[in-house]
């Protein structure tokens, strides 16, 4: 008997004009795993996350979730199959008209029976959780980028859905944030056997919660392995990869490091965000 698959993703290709993002990418994720998808910016790690939710039609291959393929799915079957994910992407998904309270009761309002008394107290176990407790009447545009965020992750998990989907969640946060993130993510899998797949830049956060990391490059996934594994691997990409380096074989290689060409124009953007964890240690030196 094969292994229950809660996500699979199989040759999806994806273009967008003449720029091929995805060039037939194979993964599998298992219920209550947490998979980790690391690579260069503008790889399409956003891009492949998107397919996972029906946000982005693959132009061949296939994403199912709980074996249904999700590019098949009408409208109404659509807004069902979203109550699954708890999904934080980029920055500036928040409702900015709304306090922070609202901003996190919003999914328990709308995708559970919970009563009032009992979304108060899930609203306020979530900002406690981000350490936010206090700011449930300020609004977002009130708060810093690092709290907007923390904000967005709460958001995200409130409703206790079967898969979280995060992008960068820890971009931009101080590492005690980052950490505290982390342990959110991997007590969410550990307790509640939430299926989640994050993207990180990150790689100690990478290593911290992945029960396996995934790396993206030229559009199909070039390694996959436990952390443990993962760090070991000869593959030099990889290796560069992890340890931030400026030489080696995916700065000749680019796109992964070179210029911003385009905009990604669902809405999330990706400004603000490092150009990748070999820019990161540059800028550091
Ligand atoms: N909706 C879109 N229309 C056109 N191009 C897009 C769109 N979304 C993403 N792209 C392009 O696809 C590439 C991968 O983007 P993305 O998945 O955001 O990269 P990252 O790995 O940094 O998350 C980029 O070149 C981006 O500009
Ligand atoms: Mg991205």
């Amino acid at each position: 008997m094969p292994e229950a698959v809660k996500i699979h993703i199989h040759d999806l290709h994806k273009s967008f004009g003449s720029k091929v993002v995805l060039d037939g990418v194979n993964v599998d994720v298992v219920p209550a795993e947490s998979l980790v998808i690391i690579g260069g910016s503008g790889t399409g790690k956003s891009v492949l996350l998107k397919h996972i939710i029906g946000l982005l039609k693959p132009d061949s291959g296939t994403v199912e979730v709980d074996g249904q393929a999700v590019e098949k799915l009408g409208n109404r079957q659509i807004t069902e199959f979203r109550r699954k994910f708890g999904m934080a992407f980029q920055e500036g998904a928040l409702f900015d008209s709304m306090t922070v309270w609202q901003n996190v009761a919003f999914p328990l309002q709308r995708l559970t029976k919970m009563s009032r008394g009992e979304i108060g107290d899930r609203v306020e176990e979530c900002l406690t959780m981000v350490r936010l407790e206090g700011v449930g009447e300020k609004l977002p545009s009130q708060l810093s980028g690092g709290m907007r965020r923390r904000v967005g992750f709460a958001r995200a998990v409130a409703h206790q859905p079967e898969i979280l989907l995060f992008d960068e969640p820890t971009t931009g946060l101080d590492p005690i944030t980052t950490a505290l993130i982390d342990e959110v993510i991997l007590d969410l899998s550990d307790r509640l056997k939430t299926t989640s797949v994050t993207i990180t830049h990150d790689m100690e956060s990478a290593f911290r919660i992945g029960d396996r990391i995934a790396m993206l490059h030229q559009g199909k996934i070039i390694a996959e392995a436990p952390p443990e594994e993962f760090r070991r691997l000869d593959d030099p990409r990889v290796q560069q990869f992890i340890h931030g380096r400026a030489d080696g074989p995916l700065s000749e290689e680019t796109p992964a490091r070179g210029p911003r060409d385009s905009k990604d124009e669902t809405g999330s953007t990706n400004e603000g965000e490092p150009a990748g964890a070999g820019a990161r240690e540059l800028e550091r030196s």
